[in-house]
């Protein structure tokens, strides 16, 4: 089974400890995405719901916390923006939790989508702060 998604170097924004923790992030949908794929639904779920979820939030407080570090001007409206990505993560449970594997399914593809568009639109718009910031330097 092939992954759903290759950590293209299109996503990669030139930041190590980001770009790890964003690849992990991937793989790890991948990884739900193959349980799902191998039968193991209950698996998947519990994946999905614990390991991946815990891992967007230690994410996020990393990004947050790196954000501060360099002095992004924009960083509580990124705090806002992580905050609503919780939330709608949160709103795919249910589909997960069914006994349908088709709507599993469709919940990691909208989390795949949510996750790359946030990483080249929202992070991309730090990064290039960060670009810029290393620049003056
Ligand atoms: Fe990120
Ligand atoms: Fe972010």
């Amino acid at each position: 089974m092939s992954p759903m998604f290759n950590f293209d170097a299109e996503f990669r924004l030139g930041i190590d400890l980001v770009d790890r923790e964003h690849s992990q992030l991937v793989d790890m949908l991948n990884h739900t995405y193959e349980l799902l794929s191998a039968g193991r639904r209950a698996e998947a779920r519990r994946y999905f719901e614990e390991a991946l979820t815990d891992y967007i939030a230690v994410h996020f407080a990393d990004e947050e916390a790196f954000l501060e570090e360099i002095g992004y001007p924009h960083l509580e409206e990124h705090r806002r923006i992580h905050e609503q990505f919780k939330q709608n993560f949160a709103t795919l449970k249910p589909r997960i939790a069914s006994e349908d594997d088709a709507a599993f399914r469709q919940a990691l593809n909208d989390a795949f989508t949510w996750l790359l568009v946030h990483i080249g639109k929202a992070d991309r718009r730090y990064a290039r702060f960060y670009a810029g910031q290393q620049k003056e330097s």
